[in-house]
């Protein structure tokens, strides 16, 4: 394919220059925002004497692997080889200059047991566990404050076993928030690629306070039925590329956080720059989504070629009363949905709050979101779009948009709903609310940002 694309680049660079300016558009990718690194160190899981039989716990091999890292830097960092095997261990932290490589049949699985597994403050921009108050547990593999970290390979696999947590969470017997797959918190220059997770706990791979942050070509399973198992969630972070990855989980595939109700507005703190394109996936939720947790604001954002099948919703904006924020200057496009509850929704009242100290006047603004070319089949419901009758959504435009109903079951597709929106459109089927059909204010769409 990419030989294909250059040598069709080659002949026609001479006589059509257009084209190839179109085909190298086409090939932009996230590699630039962080610089890959070759490491000239490199160590083996194995000489920590780790043991891949998918028994032996070795947490000890991680930890002192790690520690060799971080005290014995070498110049250009070291690589951490984990050959084929499973190795089972408890939760880990990662240093700077690092790379975890994961060898072809290399296995990171997390223990079962569950109970000395180790518990971090909450997050100051949620105040509290996302699902309990209180800490929350560390997510399996870690890193707080690092830099210029790489978990790739050649696409070994991270196993949460999250089954364990998930019947906690069904049977009510959790005490705190269950522990993401991958968290980096107040990091950058950050690399995942090449690599197959599954099964989290709860969300994924989990960007806070980061910046410079690139996830490609990864490969995100968990059951449908698994709670809370988000893919990407890259929240109150700036500079995040997630591209060419496959994703099934049994929550939103990617979506885009900044902390929560109170303490999110405190904390203040945005996530911007982000970048989605090339996904593929399926979902009971969204596909690509924008909260609920907004209070510190998200902004430019900007996501392209994204293959939805078997979803929830193919496009969620979600924010709450209570919540403030401002969402601006979103754009999605070239979206392809194939069997959906909704193609598109956007909406002012979802999610729950903290706790009773939210502000009922902190209203969030949500202003400039951009959705167009986006191609749907079997979906019930083309789109819901409610804003807030105190703070009506604004510059909300649509185009090129073909959502048609479940044909195979006979229903009709209900079209739209919206209120308090304003914006505009132009080639949307089936038509949409009249608060959105000028297709006169669409060229004022972009000055909402
Ligand atoms: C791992 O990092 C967390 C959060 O920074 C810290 O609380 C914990 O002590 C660290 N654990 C180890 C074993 O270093
Ligand atoms: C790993 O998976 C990615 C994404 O699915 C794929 O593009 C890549 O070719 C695979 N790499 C290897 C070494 O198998
Ligand atoms: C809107 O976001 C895009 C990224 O999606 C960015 O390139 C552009 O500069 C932003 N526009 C404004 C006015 O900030």
């Amino acid at each position: 394919m990419l030989r294909f694309a250059i040598s069709l680049l080659l002949c026609f660079s001479t006589v059509a220059p257009f084209l190839t300016s179109i085909a190298l558009a086409e090939m932009i990718t996230c590699s630039g925002i962080v610089p890959m690194r070759y490491r000239n160190d490199k160590i083996s899981i194995t000489d920590f004497g780790a043991v891949g039989d998918g028994r032996t716990l070795n947490t000890k091999a991680f930890q002192a692997a790690i520690y060799r890292i971080q005290h014995l830097r070498r110049r250009g960092g070291t690589l951490l080889y984990i050959p084929p095997g499973v190795y089972v261990t408890a939760s880990f932290n990662l240093t700077s200059h690092m790379t975890l490589y994961l060898a072809r049949g290399a296995v990171i699985k997390a223990t079962q047991d569950t109970s000395n597994w180790p518990l971090i403050a909450p997050l100051p921009s949620y105040g509290r566990g996302r699902e309990l108050p209180g800490g929350r547990y560390m997510s399996f593999i870690h890193g707080d404050g690092v830099r210029d970290v790489i978990i790739t390979g050649e696409n070994g696999t991270i196993d949460g076993q999250g089954d364990v947590w998930w019947n906690m969470w069904r049977q009510r017997t959790l005490q705190f928030t269950r522990p993401n797959l991958i968290e980096f918190m107040n990091s950058r220059h950050i690399i995942i690629s090449n690599v197959i997770f599954r099964n989290s706990p709860f969300w994924n791979i989990h960007p806070v306070y980061c910046s410079n942050v690139v996830v490609r070509y990864v490969t995100i399973l968990a059951p449908a039925d698994s709670p809370n198992t988000d893919g990407v969630d890259p929240d109150s972070s700036s500079h995040v590329c997630i591209e060419d990855s496959y994703i099934s989980t049994g929550d939103d595939l990617v979506a885009v956080k900044s902390g929560w109700d109170e303490y999110g507005i405190v904390y203040g703190r945005r996530s911007s720059g982000i970048t989605i394109r090339r996904i593929t996936g399926s979902s009971p939720f969204a596909g690509i989504a924008v909260g609920s947790e907004t209070s510190g604001g998200v902004e430019n954002v900007f996501a392209e070629n994204i293959n939805l099948f078997n979803m929830g919703v193919g496009i969620h904006v979600k924010t709450n009363i209570g919540r403030g924020g401002i969402i601006r200057n979103i754009t999605i496009s070239d979206v392809y949905i194939e069997n959906a509850r909704k193609g598109i929704k956007i909406s002012g009242n979802v999610g729950d709050h903290p706790d009773d100290g939210f502000n009922p006047n902190a209203l969030p603004v949500v202003k400039g979101i951009t959705i167009k070319n986006v191609w749907g089949v079997k979906v019930q419901q083309a789109g819901l779009i409610q804003g807030l009758r105190n703070s009506p959504f604004t510059g909300i435009c649509l185009s090129n948009i073909n959502l048609r109903g479940a044909e195979l079951t006979g229903s009709r597709s209900p079209g739209w709903e919206c209120s308090d929106v304003s914006g505009g459109s132009n080639q949307v089927s089936p038509g949409l609310c009249s608060e959105l059909s000028s297709t006169a204010s669409i060229s004022s769409c972009s000055s909402h940002f």
